[in-house]
């Protein structure tokens, strides 16, 4: 907590992300509406809202799989192999441009959502050596050293050889957090990568989400679990029918609302039966 404190109050935080005016319309129906947000590195910020207000969607659209209609999102352009250029000065990059090349942004963005990711038809460890194999050409003895090392990073070095269904659906979710880290993106999507998982479950989850926090990764995640939230989150950002109604850190957010919607969000996902 302090640690995360400190980094947040660092002065040469720069951002890695930074969305401006976007706007997203599917058909006639307003799914964002002007949504500014800029993400430092190191931060992790959680999107919280109710069911449609355009959590998913935002993520989306930071990865390139929904276009947008208006604004523009830029994400830092060092690489994985450049952090140390970037640590002196980042260059962002406008990836919502549209001469960029999708797949080249998406390679430096890991993603992860709510139902289980694994190629079924590949062990764990090709699961997660994969893309550095094809995407970023690693030979296979250096992307399996990475990859068996991460696999011990999340006590799962002995899952190594076994196909995807022979795991358990929290074990699967941590492999594909393995994989969506495993070349080092500058960013990390998680949207509601518990909510499909049994409550016993959980907690291994978000346990190594708070590991990646700790190790110094971005984050910009989604949940409906407003515990974790409060327990991982540097910025907590309300959304409410496309639009970010508060944002702030978790005690202001949870513990001191400024905004009336967001006082009645809260109360109805504490009671939700309650009148
Ligand atoms: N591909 C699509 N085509 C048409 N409408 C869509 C599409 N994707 C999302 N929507 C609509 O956009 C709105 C926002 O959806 P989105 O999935 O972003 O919400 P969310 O905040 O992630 O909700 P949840 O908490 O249920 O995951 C919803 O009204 C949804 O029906
Ligand atoms: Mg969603």
């Amino acid at each position: 907590m302090t640690a995360s404190m400190e980094r947040t109050a660092d002065p040469a935080a720069r951002p890695v992300l930074d969305v401006q005016g976007v706007h997203k319309r599917f058909g006639d129906h307003p799914v964002l509406r002007g949504i500014d947000l800029t993400v430092d590195r190191h931060e992790v910020v959680v999107l919280i809202g109710a069911s449609g207000s355009g959590k998913s969607t935002l993520l989306k659209t930071i990865n390139l799989l929904e276009q947008i209609d208006d604004g523009r999102i830029l994400l830092a352009r060092a690489s994985a192999g450049e952090r140390g250029a970037a640590a002196d000065g980042t260059e962002m990059e406008d990836i919502t441009d549209p001469r960029i090349d999708p797949d080249r942004v998406r390679a430096r963005i890991g993603v992860v959502f709510q139902h289980y990711n694994l190629f079924p038809h590949m062990n764990v460890l090709d699961n997660v050596t994969l893309a550095a194999r094809q995407v970023f050409g690693a030979s296979r003895s250096e992307a399996e050293r990475t990859g068996l090392a991460l696999l011990t990073r999340i006590g799962l070095a002995d899952k190594a050889k076994e196909y995807p269904d022979r795991l358990s659906g929290g074990q699967q979710q941590r492999v594909a957090i393995a994989r969506a880290i495993a070349t080092d993106p500058e960013l990390l999507l998680l949207d509601e990568i518990t909510s499909a998982l049994d409550p016993q479950l959980v907690g291994e989850v978000l346990d190594l989400v708070r590991d990646l926090k700790a190790a110094g990764s971005t984050i910009v995640m989604a949940t409906h679990e407003m515990s974790f939230a409060r327990r991982v989150a540097d910025r907590v950002v309300y959304l409410k029918d496309g639009v970010i109604v508060e944002s702030g850190p978790p005690e202001q957010i949870f513990d001191d609302p400024q905004r009336e919607e967001t006082r009645e969000f809260l109360a109805r996902v504490r009671d939700p039966f309650g009148e």
